[in-house]
């Protein structure tokens, strides 16, 4: 018995953002971003949320799946930017869809959101705890983000990504995950430490920060070893894997992974040129993407990895 992903769907918010229109605003260019990054367009929610584009991706993978609302059995929403503290996005998303059955909760793994909760989902079929799944990632990074900061808000983008799991004879064939909490000052975003009453310091707010280079050096390094972990797990190697569907960051990142496994980099799809990094909800935009174009075959074996705050990170080898 495996667990596979049955189907899948995605969300983008209307406004487009390109490099030269954040130009207008940031002392950056066209070329230095998209030489350094790959980014050359990304969506930016106005009136989207992270639950409204959850919930919408949701629906295309479910009207995908051929199943109702209330079919599903659990809902993990991967999120760094949920519309609440509390209730998390899962519990909204489940009460938007109207999936009455299902049990839901929010996982913060960051980039790594949606392999984490691959992982947790597999492991709640797998035990027969839950019949099905949908996991999604969705992000409204924008809104973390100060758009006065250069080395930041070119990066980033809002999206949705989503996937329904079941039981299946073949699918998911292994998952690695790692966490190195130790080095997570190097990119986070601080929620307040402390209100109340007897605290006479002013509360913090602020937006994300990041260590771009060390940042840098720990994907480039744990991202080809943990792919390489996945797949002798699964006992392939890179000449099996169709596809390798990555964390969207950078494409230089992806590129030096693709020189690291010595794959050629037509195995590796792109959308980062025009989503920039959505977190979470990268990878499943970009298996959407495969899935949707007809490019992702049942049968093809894939290799999904994805790194970030935390630090956290993560592989999956699957056939699909
Ligand atoms: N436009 C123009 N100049 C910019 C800029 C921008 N958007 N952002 C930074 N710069 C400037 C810096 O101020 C610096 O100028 P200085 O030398 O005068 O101080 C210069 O460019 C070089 O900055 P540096 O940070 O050394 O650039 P870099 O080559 O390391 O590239 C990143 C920066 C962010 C593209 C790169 O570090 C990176 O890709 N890191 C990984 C980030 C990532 O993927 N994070 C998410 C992971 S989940």
């Amino acid at each position: 018995m495996a667990v596979r992903i049955i189907a899948t769907g995605s969300f983008l918010p209307e406004k487009n953002v390109s490099n030269d229109e954040l130009a207008q605003y940031v002392d950056t260019s066209d070329e230095w971003i998209s030489s350094r990054t790959g980014i050359r367009n990304r969506r930016i929610a106005i009136t989207e949320t992270t639950t409204g584009m959850a919930v919408q991706s949701a629906r295309r993978a479910l009207e995908m799946a051929d199943r109702s609302p209330l079919d599903v059995d659990l809902i993990i929403v991967a999120t760094v930017t949920p519309d609440y503290g509390t209730p998390s996005a899962a519990c909204q998303v489940q009460a938007e869809l109207g999936a009455d059955h299902a049990i839901a909760f929010d996982i913060n793994a960051a980039c790594s959101g949606f392999v984490f909760a691959l992982n947790v989902a597999r492991m709640y079929i797998e035990t027969g705890y839950s019949t099905n799944a949908l996991i999604i990632g969705s992000e409204t990074l924008s809104k973390i983000l100060d758009w006065n900061r250069r080395d930041t808000c070119v990066l980033f983008g809002d999206g949705a990504g989503a996937a329904f799991l079941e039981k299946s004879d073949r699918g998911i064939i292994s998952v690695v995950q790692g966490s190195i909490g130790k080095k997570g000052m190097v990119l986070n975003f601080i929620n307040r430490k402390t209100n109340n009453l007897f605290v006479n310091e002013p509360v913090e707010t602020d937006y994300l920060h990041m260590d771009g280079q060390e940042v840098y050096k720990f994907a480039v390094r744990q991202c080809p070893k943990c792919l390489i972990e996945a797949m002798e797990q699964a006992q392939l190697t890179v000449e099996d894997i169709d596809y390798f569907v990555l964390h969207q960051a950078n494409v230089r990142i992806i590129e030096s992974v693709a020189k690291r496994l010595k794959a050629p980099i037509e195995k590796f799809p792109m959308s980062l040129g025009y989503t920039g990094n959505m977190s979470a909800a990268s990878v499943p935009v970009m298996l959407d993407q495969l899935v949707r174009e007809g490019s992702l075959k049942r049968g093809d074996k894939i290799a999904i990895s994805a790194f970030g705050a935390g630090l956290t990170y993560g592989a999956a080898v699957l056939e699909w």
